[in-house]
């Protein structure tokens, strides 16, 4: 049997076996250890929540829970509250200004900085007035493409606290997509940053970020952080400033804006089906009800927790659970700037045994990294701080689960395995580690008071164990309440698939003979690479933008590391021929456009793409022949013969 067999036979055996219940100490001292909760917020589920906003401090309780007009849903309705308050303010009115907030690890290892809950309000109010007197307005939305340094954390809470949305691209992404995502904010402001450390070398930002902001009518200031101390920046007049420069005199108050539950909190842009991102919207209150239950729940949270999620908070999950959930609960958060590589193999590990880290959030892509780089690592430090694993962003393996469990959990940590989404805001079907017995690999059921359900093509409830479209099937209180400037868009991707009750994930999924959800992934044209969307519509125009490239295709490979890799098919125009440095230069043209992360794992040159008789590509098709499987029926094709050939191909 080759290794591949033998896994998958064990991880077969796995499935449905293995169960995992809490041990009766971890019971006892959980937040949450009454299975009877979930058929109270069954029953009781606008209760439930507003019992979890009362949680929150407001200025104004509101008339209605929700007030839902399918598909439109609004939570807390008349509501008025702060979240930079909720974050900050209340927790030192509670005499708790002197504990830490934020520990900030940057990559070289002598450099930590922690701002207690005190100064994080001097440093918030104070950007926060900067903004202002840059003409920043309530309802302005600031975009944000930085590294994970301290202002990024800070510089979202400025704007909370000021009622300006933020929008955050991923430091990763290139200078196009920052362009495009500051015009249709409409932004006036950029906040950026000179570079940052990777791998103990300086990479360059500002110059991705001039580039960016050519052609950006509507943005009037760029702020530049100094995160490399080099003070060498070329600023351009008023223009360009340094954030330094511009928070230096400001006062360290700076008065809340008292903003309606149902105001914008923030944009966050995703890849969807077609060319161009959706613009996730986010509101006030729902979302941080939302942000702080599930944080709270999920990850068991105690007053002298250390928390640490390993996401970029240029991703949802940094937005939600590295600063909005763990901010409002009062719980100490950790942000690490660089890789889990420099200086060496075991930086997650020194950097929990350094902080006393006790509950730990990370990715699959990262568990199977860390698995193929082998237990000597974490074995080094003392992790027995730890106490709640987390997993998110794809399906984990249960061999990778199994190993998560023992040489980081020491085989006494729950591990919650949370499915959630960009427009879900929050955790939404996930284990509570005092209640839920877990499987390896099922992110298990609902959280309390949501409802989910997998579906036929005809929106029957499928039989057990039996594949289907993942459903959410009543509205919840962080979900997105549009797509900006694409209302009707927001209708027809999300709640058109079968009626307007019914939200659809995109993810294919199943559900056992306990009701455990088991989500195996997209099933529409966006993949999963490393934890992180991204659109095949859009590396298919940045490909076809080459002018080498007549038409192309990209469709996921399976990648034992990365979850998905893409692969580029490229028909090329008739003046180029295929080469090795024609295929590279195209990966390196479509890492250009959407950045590196978009770089597809291959490009194969063809004649032809099998396509159906009115033209149309059959990805499908492709997608097969990536994973090794027959094509199945050819018959309905123009071109059947290409199949063969391109088979050929793909096992070269
Ligand atoms: C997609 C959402 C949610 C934050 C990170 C990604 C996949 C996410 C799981 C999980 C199986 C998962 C789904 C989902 N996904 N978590 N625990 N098990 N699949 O956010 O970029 O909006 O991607 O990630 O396919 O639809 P995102």
């Amino acid at each position: 049997m080759s290794d591949d067999e033998e896994e998958a036979k064990i991880e077969s055996r796995l499935e449905g076996e293995d169960i995992y219940s809490p041990s009766e100490e971890f019971k006892k001292q959980a937040n949450v250890n009454d299975p009877g909760i979930y058929e109270y917020a069954e029953e009781n589920y606008e209760e439930f929540w507003a019992d979890k906003a009362e949680r929150l401090d407001w200025y104004e309780k509101w008339d209605e829970v929700l007030n839902w007009d399918a598909p439109h849903a609004e939570w807390f309705v008349n509501g008025k509250l702060n979240v930079s308050y909720n974050c900050i303010d209340r927790h030192v009115e509670n005499g708790e200004g002197d504990k830490t907030a934020i520990i900030w690890e940057g990559e070289p290892l002598d450099e930590t900085v922690e701002y207690t809950f005190s100064e994080l309000q001097d440093e918030v109010s104070k950007f926060a007035n900067a903004l202002k007197d840059m003409g920043v307005e309530k309802g302005d939305i600031v975009t944000f493409y930085l590294p994970m340094v301290p202002e990024l954390a800070i510089g979202l809470l400025a704007c909370a606290r000021i009622g300006a949305p933020h929008s955050v691209v991923f430091g990763g992404f290139s200078p196009s997509a920052l362009n495009e995502r500051i015009n249709d904010a409409e932004s006036k402001v950029l906040v950026t940053a000179d570079g940052y450390y990777r791998r103990g070398g300086e990479i360059e930002m500002w110059e991705k970020a001039q580039e960016g902001v050519e052609d950006t009518p509507p943005l009037e200031k760029v702020v530049c952080v100094d995160r490399l101390g080099r003070d060498e920046v070329e600023l351009d007049g008023d223009e360009e400033v340094y954030y330094h420069d511009i928070v230096e005199d400001q006062p360290t108050e700076c008065e809340p804006e008292k903003m309606d539950a149902e105001d914008m909190l923030f944009l966050m842009y995703t890849s969807g089906t077609t060319g161009k991102p959706k613009g996730v919207v986010h509101t006030t209150g729902g979302y941080l009800t939302g942000v702080s239950a599930t944080h709270d729940w999920v990850f068991d949270i105690k007053d002298d927790d250390v928390y640490w999620c390993t996401a970029d908070i240029g991703w949802i999950t940094g937005h939600s659970y590295i600063v909005y959930g763990p901010l409002a609960n009062g719980t100490t958060t950790v942000m690490y700037e660089g890789t889990p590589d420099h200086p060496d193999k075991d930086r997650f590990w020194q950097i929990v045994e350094k902080h006393e880290v006790s509950k730990f959030y990370t990715a699959p892509t990262a568990i199977r990294m860390f698995m193929k780089w082998g237990e000597e690592y974490p074995e080094k430090h003392d992790l027995s701080t730890l106490k709640v694993l987390g997993s998110v962003g794809e399906p984990i393996n249960p061999k990778a689960w199994k190993w998560y469990y023992e040489h980081i959990g020491g085989g006494e940590c729950p591990i919650v395995d949370t499915w959630w989404q960009t427009e879900t805001g929050m955790m939404m079907i996930t284990p509570l580690p005092g209640i839920t017995d877990l499987k390896p690999g099922s992110a298990t059921k609902t959280f309390p008071g949501l409802k989910a359900d997998v579906l036929d093509e005809d929106g029957n409830s499928v039989p057990t164990n039996e594949g289907g479209y993942l459903v959410v099937k009543r509205p919840w209180p962080s979900m997105l309440r549009t797509l900006y400037n694409e209302p009707e868009r927001y209708v027809s991707t999300y709640w058109s698939e079968y009626d307007e009750e019914t939200y659809f994930a995109g993810d294919g999924a199943r559900i056992d003979e306990d009701d455990y959800f088991w989500v195996v992934g997209r099933l529409d044209d966006v993949l999963n690479v490393a934890g992180h969307r991204l659109s095949t519509m859009e590396m298919e125009s940045a490909l076809v933008d080459h002018p080498a490239v007549a038409e192309a295709a990209v469709v996921g490979k399976p990648d034992d590391m990365k979850g998905q890799v893409p692969v580029g098919y490229v028909i090329l125009d008739s003046n180029y021929e295929p080469s090795d440095e024609l295929a590279e230069e195209l990966r390196g043209h479509v890492g250009e456009i959407i950045g590196p992360i978009g770089k597809p794992h291959a490009v194969r040159f063809s004649e032809d793409l099998p396509k159906t008789r009115s033209g149309k590509i059959m990805r499908r098709i492709l997608k097969k022949l990536e994973k090794g499987e027959s094509a199945g029926d050819t018959s309905t094709l123009r071109n059947p013969d290409i199949v063969e050939e391109l088979k050929e191909k793909v096992s070269e």
